[in-house]
């Protein structure tokens, strides 16, 4: 299947002649959906559920409702040919936090026992008196995955200061929030039996970073996340441990700093579990805050194991998501 890849990969990139379906992804170009439209999925996360994939993410499109914030909804079954599903949850400040409010980084969790979706983002206000300075979590929930959500309201996650969010769902189904607390460093904590709620803090690791995500790979737990600099990119780095509670790992670099991870900063790390390998897949955006609809994604394999990871310069490439095996562009 390798070479089946491999030369998918060269074809099409030797020729635009190919008429097979190939699921090639171009890290940082622009990613058209089934209509043809860039993808609005910004700071998103992916939910599987069967064979399909689901990616939420900030819809920051041109001409919609200024008041409004709108999530959008995506499926695919190979994780490159998305089908937009439309957008799950459409909110115009529903606590009156001001008309530069901020909703961001949705990430939706699927909570098996009550059947219902869940969904957290970053709420947040930007007003004269500062931005930024609300920092919490809002959540809303659906019987179904494309929505629509119902938004229940916003909260500081134990009492804590809460703004870039990700999520991680242990291999046990454990279902976990990460989330920035400005004066104190980057915490993970589980979410309630229903996943309505952030019940327990398990970890509060002090570094000052954003846009975090985890991956359970290989019996060690890679967290990694970006330094707090806004939209620019930085170096993002990574951390490990055998417990989600630690100790964890020194920060390393997971790219060659001076590429500023090439651009991006990180959202979600994706595991997808085939029948010959586990592959992890990085998922970064490019933000372009004065062009924010056409900010754009980067994707690649992880290099991960015995407690190391690294980010690949960025090429096409493509997953069999049957065998979990990738190729990249040489
Ligand atoms: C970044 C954060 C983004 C967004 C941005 C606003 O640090 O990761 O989600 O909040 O700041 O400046």
């Amino acid at each position: 299947m390798k070479h089946v890849l491999s030369a998918a990969v060269a074809v099409v990139l030797c020729g635009p002649t190919l008429a097979a379906p190939t699921a090639i992804i171009h890290p940082g170009e622009t990613w058209p959906d089934d209509r043809g439209l860039h993808i609005q999925a910004h700071g998103g996360g992916i939910l599987k559920l069967g064979e399909t994939w689901f990616w939420f993410g900030e819809d920051r499109s041109q001409g919609l409702d200024p008041a409004k914030r709108y999530v959008a909804c995506y499926s695919s079954k190979d994780l490159a040919n998305w089908t937009f599903r439309g957008h799950p949850i459409e909110l115009a400040d529903p606590e009156n936090f001001g008309p530069r409010w901020v909703l961001e980084r949705p990430k939706v969790f699927h909570n098996a026992k009550t059947g219902k979706f869940v969904m957290y983002m970053h709420i947040d206000g930007n007003t004269a008196e500062g931005s930024y300075k609300i920092a919490r979590v809002g959540v809303a929930v659906s019987d179904r995955v494309e929505g629509g959500y119902r938004y229940l309201g916003s909260f500081r996650p134990l009492g804590h200061e809460s703004r870039d969010l990700g999520q991680f769902v242990d291999d046990d189904g454990a279902a976990y929030l990460i989330f920035e607390d400005r004066p104190f460093g980057f915490r993970i904590a589980r979410l309630s039996d229903d996943y309505l709620s952030v019940k327990k803090e398990i970890c509060l690791i002090p570094a000052h970073m954003e846009g975090g995500a985890i991956v359970h790979f290989q019996g060690l737990y890679y967290v990694i996340g970006s330094a707090l600099t806004g939209w620019t990119p930085n170096p993002n780095k990574y951390a490990t441990a055998r417990s989600l509670e630690g100790p964890w790992s020194e920060f390393r670099d997971l790219a060659p700093p001076e590429t500023k991870t090439y651009g991006s900063q990180s959202t979600m790390l994706l595991k997808v579990v085939g029948s010959r390998k586990t592959s992890i897949i990085f998922m970064g955006d490019i933000w372009k805050p004065r062009t924010q609809w056409d900010s754009r994604y980067l994707w690649m394999p992880i290099e991960i194991g015995d407690g190391k990871m690294w980010l690949p310069e960025p090429k096409p490439w493509a997953v069999d998501v049957a065998t979990g095996e990738v190729a990249i562009q040489r």
